[in-house]
């Protein structure tokens, strides 16, 4: 499917910032990477521009995912998925890492390029190291006909429209998507049962709904803003699932509102981090109600004993937090997909509050277009 962007999609649409607009538009931008891609039969998706035979897909012993900022902790979601659901060993790397230090390449690895605008050079220099190297590179990008999506052998779009804000919010959540897909489109190439497909694909199917029914807690985030916009710095916690969300809503935060905020495995609290502990830095915890949800429970205690203040996101109220955004549950696995947006609202109306350039952070370009 090619999704043309018209010029209606660069009107502000009545909202006062892209930020605001782009965030909003997340339910459509997921119904957009789903649309004509799953199928029923075989409880599996199509990926139409993967270039990936059954064999191949079969073959692969290794994911490795390439990307930078917030498509690098999209790419940390997506090889938490792909383990999962495909039992192929992933990980995520920042390629301006990976670049400078001479990596093995693998024949047997799959490499995945992750990038919204498909430009950004230390991802395309990797691309390019690599296809150098005889390696099998995929794209995950939004930019159609961008420089990453032309030199990677193949790929998916992740079909957001036009994201113009400089801090990305529905390139992220849709890349996630995309690599939900592609992590169900290798599991059922593999070993996931047809019932565990079923599975994700109903969770797929749930998740613009879900998307909405967050977004319509902006007027209680809004208030939360207005505690959070006083504090210098912030910590962000979160396990295995909840940790790439928990360095996504961070590193938002610091891009627009320029408040110091830190992410952590909250496993690694009582490694260093709780010695930071008290009343003026709050911090926001991820806890998906899965199998960590008592450990994560532990670390609120931690905190709290402490008094810190907490601000979790979760499924259901959290007594040992100060306050909670509950977000609707869907499966394990998908639960990232979903956890962050709040705290894209978080950021965004923290940020409001303190008057900030919230479409053109300083510093920032939207694509960083040299080294
Ligand atoms: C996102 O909010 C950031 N401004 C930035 O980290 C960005 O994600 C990064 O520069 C990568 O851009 P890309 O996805 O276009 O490659």
């Amino acid at each position: 499917t090619t999704v043309e962007w018209e010029a209606a999609s660069y009107d502000m649409g009545g909202h006062d910032t892209y930020m605001h607009k782009e965030i909003h538009e997340q339910a459509d931008a997921v119904d957009r990477v789903l649309r004509g891609r799953i199928d029923d039969r075989f409880s599996t998706v199509h990926l139409g521009g993967l270039n990936l035979d059954a064999r191949e897909a079969r073959r692969i012993r290794r994911v490795k995912i390439l990307g930078c900022g917030t498509s690098y902790h999209a790419g940390m979601i997506g090889a938490q998925m792909i383990e999962q659901l495909a039992r192929i060993p992933a990980d995520a790397e920042p390629a301006s890492e990976f670049r400078y230090r001479n990596a093995v390449v693998d024949p047997d690895t799959l490499y995945v390029a992750v990038s919204q605008s498909g430009e950004t050079y230390d991802v395309l220099a990797a691309v390019q190291e690599l296809k150098r190297k005889g390696a099998r590179v995929l794209g995950v990008v939004n930019v159609v006909g961008s420089a990453i999506a032309r030199e990677a052998d193949g790929g998916i779009y992740v079909h957001a429209g036009p994201e113009v804000c400089v801090v990305s919010t529905k390139c992220f959540t849709n890349t996630t998507v995309a690599f939900a897909l592609l992590a169900l489109h290798l599991g059922r190439t593999r070993d996931l049962s047809v019932s565990d497909g079923k599975r994700i694909i109903e969770g797929l199917r749930k998740l613009p709904a879900q998307i909405s029914e967050i977004l319509q807690q902006e007027e209680e985030v809004k208030k939360l803003a207005l505690q959070f916009a006083e504090a210098r710095s912030m910590l962000f916690i979160g396990r295995v699932r909840g940790y790439p969300v928990a360095r996504e809503a961070s590193l938002k935060l610091k891009e627009i509102s320029y408040i110091h905020a830190e992410a952590y495995p909250a496993s690694e609290l009582k490694h260093g981090p709780l010695a930071l502990i008290e009343p003026a830095l709050p911090t926001v915890a991820i806890v998906p109600d899965d199998d960590l949800l008592e450990k994560n429970r532990a670390a609120m205690e931690e905190i709290k004993a402490r008094s810190g203040k907490i601000l979790a996101v979760a499924h259901q109220p959290q007594e040992k937090a100060d306050e909670t955004i509950v977000v609707p549950k869907n499966e394990d696995e998908l639960d990232p997909i979903l956890m962050g947006i709040p705290l894209q609202l978080l950021a965004y109306h923290t940020a409001l509050v303190l008057g900030r350039d919230i479409d053109k952070p300083r510093n920032l370009a939207k694509s960083v277009t040299v080294e």
